[in-house]
This record gives C-alpha cells, structure tokens and sequence, in this order.
C-alpha cells in the first residue's frame, strides 16, 4: 500500500540555489522536490513537498499529519532553533519524523546547535546537502513499511 510523506521546509528554503551557496549548496528546492519524487515513487512513497514562510502554516501542516500522512520530514530553516509551537504541533500528532538540515548545524554558530525539533523526532541527518533529503526517504521508508 502506498505510503504519504509530507515534506515540510521551513522559512527562506524557497531561495535555495541562490542563497549563501557556499553553506546551502546549488540545488534549488525544486531540485530537491524532483529527487525526493524521483526516489520516492519505486519505493511505493507518496511524496507532499511544501514550503513556507509561515511558522502558523507550518503548524497547520504538521496537524494535518494527523490524519492524511504517514510520516513527516522537516527542514525548519531557522523555526529549529526558535520553535517550541511546531515542536509541540509534531508531539501532538505523534506520526514518525525525521528532521534534515542542508548544513550541519553543530560545525554553525552556537544558537544553531540546539533544535526544538529533535524532541520530537525519530532523528536527525545534518551536513550532507540536498543528498540528506534522500538519505530521509532510506530513514523513513524502513519505518513506515515495518
Ligand atoms: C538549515 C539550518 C538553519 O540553521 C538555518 O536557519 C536554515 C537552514 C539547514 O538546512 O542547514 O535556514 O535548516
């Protein structure tokens, strides 16, 4: 049976390809959209990729997983290390989440290295560019299928 994955990108992804590079990489999100789909759809994965500005959209996202998604992966962008809101919206629905940042977050400045996500999270990938939203799929396919 085929499996929903909501893929939720958090505040400025939507400038990827173009902003600060030399940390986020060339990959555009849409890029990264084409990959996870292209990965995702043998795997039998059902793959919503969405981004948004909005920490209150994001939220209202998050709730939806409740009862239309299997499992969530997140890029939070900044909302990592700020939001409890969203933290306390994955709590809530309780579904599996694998959290993914472009950059590893603990080589960054200090306010980086702590994430309200991971709290809510089965785990982290972190440093490997748009290849972790891949690395994401392999996650969270072994989950949802067990
Ligand atoms: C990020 C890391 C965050 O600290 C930053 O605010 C982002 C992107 C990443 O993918 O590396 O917007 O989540």
């Amino acid at each position: 049976m085929t499996k929903s994955i909501l893929v939720i990108n958090g505040p400025n992804l939507n400038l990827l390809g173009t902003r600060e590079p030399e940390i986020y990489g060339a990959d555009t999100l849409d890029d990264i959209k084409n990959m996870m789909t292209s990965k995702a759809s043998p795997l039998d994965l059902a793959i919503d990729f969405r981004q948004s500005n909005v920490e209150g959209e994001i939220v209202n996202w998050i709730q939806e997983a409740r009862t239309d998604f299997d499992a969530i992966i997140i890029n939070a962008g900044a909302l990592t290390h700020t939001s409890v809101a969203i933290m306390d919206a994955l709590l809530a629905v309780d579904k599996p989440t694998i959290e993914v940042h472009l950059s590893n977050i603990f080589k960054r400045e200090e306010f980086r290295h702590h994430s309200y996500i991971s709290a809510a999270a089965v785990g982290m990938i972190t440093g490997f560019g748009a290849i972790g939203y891949l690395m994401a799929i392999d996650a969270v396919t072994d989950i949802v299928k067990q």
